[in-house]
């Protein structure tokens, strides 16, 4: 393990003001995305979008680095270099999405468990020698009447530890993912007690599978209402109440903390992260705070893009608008306001 090269990696994931490039969506999630922004789906339409994301300008000030999906990695900006070196060559870190999906947890209505174990010592070695120098394993958890179940959380947090200790193996930092799920009317304490027991059996089985934490960043859901509860928590008390979840079980040995957007709008994607930053809260975080976001980073792009060479360059500064509220969000510079004055 060259705990150099992880250490440097981990910094530079979590530099001030920037943050993570989710682009590691299925050839499913892709083609269900697609369909919604009228885009006809190929992997050559893909592969088109990606390099309409990749070469934006704005992502060299504001992302250090994107999660690829294995297609991807593969693949090639139209120069012919592949894009893991395209991303090198502008400063942006190439990440590997590396799990294989969710299934469902035998004898568990409704739960799931993250597939992808079985060789993945011999991809990560593959991996690595293509450039990805980070990798990402989502595990995903339901709130419901009676789930997650402790049996559940168990599963998926061993999981996400065989999986960190097999990066660290191969000097990839693992981004550890598990998702509390915003669907269902449930309250953000009930969100609150399920992600504390999330993060407190996950952190458990990381020092069991001697994970070196300091060689691990979080990929943290935000302690949200679930998105049908009545009367939802406000920006601060989202913020409030993610930061003090993470503070109760996040050693401050974490090189960071990053956050996917999980359906949430655009809007409170940045203002909670702003929150969480903002003046007077962040001098008392021991870790960086910052994005990791796939829909509330580049949705509104795709729906600018719709497949068409004409909307490129519109589509192209779609998404640079949202890297950069983001990324003001990341140092708790963000206001409404800046959503109008930066367009
Ligand atoms: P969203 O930001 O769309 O939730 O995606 C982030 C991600 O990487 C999920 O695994």
């Amino acid at each position: 393990m060259d705990r150099t090269l992880l250490s440097a990696t981990a910094k530079a994931l979590v530099a001030p003001g920037k943050g993570l490039l989710a682009a590691d969506e299925s050839a499913g999630t892709c083609a269900k995305r697609f369909a919604a922004a009228g885009v006809a789906d190929s992997e050559e339409m893909r592969r088109t979008y990606r390099e309409m994301l990749f070469t934006t300008p704005a992502m060299k000030s504001t992302i250090s680095g994107v999660i690829l999906h294995d297609e991807t990695i593969r693949q090639q900006h139209s120069s012919g270099q592949s894009f893991a070196d395209y991303l090198n060559s502008i400063g942006v870190i190439p990440g590997i999405k590396v799990d294989g999906g969710t299934r469902d947890l035998a004898m568990a209505p409704g739960e799931l468990v993250t597939d992808g174990l079985d060789g993945l010592q011999k991809r990560m070695k593959e991996y690595f020698a293509m450039g990805a120098r980070f990798a990402k394993w989502r595990a995903v958890i339901t709130i419901g009447e009676a789930i997650p179940t402790s049996r559940c959380i168990w599963a998926n947090a061993h999981a996400l530890a065989r999986y960190a200790a097999i990066c660290q193996e191969a000097n990839i930092i693992p981004v550890v993912e598990p998702e509390v799920l915003l669907d269902g009317d449930h309250s953000i304490d009930r969100c609150f007690d399920v992600t504390e027991a999330m993060l407190r059996t996950m952190m458990s089985q990381l020092a069991d599978n001697k994970v070196s934490i300091e060689h691990t960043i979080l990929k943290a859901s935000m302690v949200l209402s679930g998105k049908d509860a009545k009367n939802r928590a406000s920006q601060a008390e989202v913020g409030a109440r993610t930061v003090e979840v993470l503070k109760r079980t996040i050693p401050a040995a974490m090189p960071g903390i990053v956050f996917l957007s999980g359906g949430q709008s655009d809007i409170d994607s940045a203002a909670h992260l702003n929150e969480m930053n903002k003046p007077g809260v962040r001098e008392g975080n021991p870790w960086p705070l910052t994005f990791s976001y796939s829909r509330a980073l580049h949705f509104a792009a795709l729906k600018v893009w719709r497949g068409k060479p004409e909307n490129y360059k519109a589509a192209q500064n779609a998404f640079a608008h949202r890297c950069k509220m983001n990324s003001l969000a990341a140092k708790g510079k963000w206001t409404i306001e800046s959503e109008s004055a930066a367009k």
